[in-house]
């Protein structure tokens, strides 16, 4: 693959920054690194100090990130792992508990940007958009192999597409007379299934579709409440988590994840005193969530669909005897 720069513009970094607090001697963790935005902007905000331990799951991104966060040496630990792994990465540097966690959900600009990694409706390129280039299965798998029901579901549940139906079938009957396996092919289809009226208004006609098959490649959904939960254990008495995401599916996890962890009590609404023993982990700070301001949208209209969620851990209460 051609090198490229990897630049991308960090969204909501002064309401990250403002959030997150981030203090010289803390210890953070940037569970999305990308391209080190965000990161280089708690190491600033945290010096001469505070550390940083970045995750990602695509080797491009870890190198640009890598070379970006040089400056901060060894201040500075960059994990190419799955967030889901968070637990066993922080265990083995010996971290019980950091004072902060970041997620930034999605793709970054350059995997967009990239044709070779075939995220983009707009660019040629492979139907690939593995974010981690080891994973076995790819876009071009899923359209070629899936049944027609499994397609339209994955459609219609991760791009809340209403044409799924249409453009499942019609990716069915191409694929029998050829294999589907670049992006513009599977525009061209899209295009054709998705009636020209409903094409005319607005968004492109691909971008809920790729959306979708993106999330099915990558498991974006199913690993993200899992992880966040972890990450709320994590996290030392009175950490903040952070999680920006970009669309309604994954905004809705975040919310109801922080709102269950907040409010765990399942005791019928009548009980006079709980007897479940489930005992609020977090408190959610920013209810509505956080969205970037107009001035930030006109400079960096990636940013439009952004949401920031905050929560932050509750130190424990201690019972007469000193326990919990
Ligand atoms: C929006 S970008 C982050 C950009 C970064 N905040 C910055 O300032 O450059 C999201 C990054 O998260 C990574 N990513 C997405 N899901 C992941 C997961 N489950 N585990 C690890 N990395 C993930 C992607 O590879 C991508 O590089």
């Amino acid at each position: 693959m051609e090198e490229r720069n990897f630049t991308h513009q960090p969204v909501l970094l002064e309401e990250v920054l403002a959030w997150l607090n981030p203090k010289s001697g803390g210890t953070y963790v940037d569970c999305t690194v990308g391209g080190g935005g965000h990161a280089a902007a708690i190491l600033e905000s945290s010096s001469p100090d505070g550390r940083l331990i970045g995750l990602d799951q695509d080797p491009h991104a870890l190198e640009a990130a890598a070379r970006r966060l040089a400056p901060y040496g060894e201040r500075v630990t960059l994990v190419r792992e799955n967030f889901i792994n968070l637990p066993r990465v922080l265990a083995e540097l010996g971290l019980p508990a950091v004072d902060g966690i970041l997620f930034d959900l999605g793709v970054s600009s350059p995997q967009l940007d990239v044709p070779e990694r075939g995220f983009s409706y707009h660019q040629e390129g492979p139907l690939d958009m593995r974010m981690d280039p080891t994973m076995h299965c790819t876009a071009a798998d899923l359209v070629n192999n899936l049944g027609e029901e499994e397609l339209a579901g994955i459609i219609a549940r991760y791009g809340e597409e209403r044409w799924a139906r249409r453009i499942a079938s019609f990716i069915v009957r191409k694929r029998q007379h050829q294999p589907i396996t670049t992006t513009s092919q599977l525009v061209e289809i899209i295009k054709e299934a998705i009636p020209a009226k409903s094409r005319r208004s607005g968004l492109h006609p691909a971008r809920r579709t790729f959306q979708a098959l993106r999330i099915a490649v990558n498991r974006e959904l199913e690993v993200l409440p899992e992880a966040l939960r972890q990450a709320a254990n994590l996290l030392l008495p009175g950490g903040r988590i952070l999680v920006i995401t970009f669309h309604s599916l994954e905004d809705r996890i975040v919310k109801n994840l922080f709102r269950h962890l907040a409010n765990p009590c399942v005791c019928p609404p009548g009980f006079p005193r709980c007897v479940c023993g489930q005992k609020p982990v977090l408190r959610v700070l920013a209810p509505g969530g956080v969205v970037p301001s107009e001035r930030e949208v006109n400079l960096n209209p990636r940013s439009r669909s952004a949401r920031l969620r905050v929560a932050e851990k509750l130190r424990p209460v201690l019972n007469a005897a000193g326990g919990e």
